[in-house]
């Protein structure tokens, strides 16, 4: 069960961050190279919204996953613990993700409605540096799952 558990789990990880690494280093650029604001905005929101569906399916299989995981091999006790810190970093990312995707349509219509709609290129920069900070964070999120479990595999 564990194992079959932990293939899912990283399955929609490599769905959902796989996808948050395409919209940061290809999808960003495309975008800051268009001229026109409208057809940025247009852009911006038809990619994302496709994508935060993608997202939000992979999120729920990987809270899942994880939190069976936890429950299963009793190890609710290693969360805030340096011998947790993998899934620690985990459960903290997944969190934030959950509440980015819960108040998408909050943030989006607080960034493009109003008077911001007059400075889109100001946001499209504050939004590349914001998907640059969640991609790298996600990254080294993994980078510390895979190195935590694996140094205590060679235990
Ligand atoms: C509710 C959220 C989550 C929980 C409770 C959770 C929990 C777990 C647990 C218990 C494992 C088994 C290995 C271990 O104990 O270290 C695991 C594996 C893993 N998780 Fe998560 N996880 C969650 C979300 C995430 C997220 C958001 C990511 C990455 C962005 C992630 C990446 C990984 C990776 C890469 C592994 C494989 C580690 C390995 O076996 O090499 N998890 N997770």
């Amino acid at each position: 069960m564990v194992p079959a558990l932990i293939a899912v789990h990283i399955v929609s990880i490599v769905v959902w961050i796989g996808g948050v690494v395409f919209v940061t280093t290809v999808v960003f650029p495309i975008i800051m190279r268009m001229d026109d604001s409208m057809e940025k905005v247009m852009f911006f929101q038809g990619t994302e919204r496709r994508f935060a569906s993608i997202a939000k399916a992979s999120v729920v299989v990987a809270g899942v996953t994880g939190v069976l995981l936890l429950q299963i091999e009793h190890r609710w006790g290693v969360l805030f613990t340096w011998a947790g810190i993998g899934p620690t970093v985990m459960l903290l990312l997944w969190a934030m993700f959950v509440f980015m995707l819960l108040f998408e349509s909050n943030i989006f219509n607080f960034l493009f409605g109003g008077t911001a709609q007059h400075d889109t290129k100001k946001i499209f920069r504050i939004l590349t540096t914001a998907h640059w900070v969640v991609m790298l964070a996600s990254l080294m999120v993994i980078a510390v799952g895979v190195y935590t479990t694996h140094i205590m595999l060679m235990r």
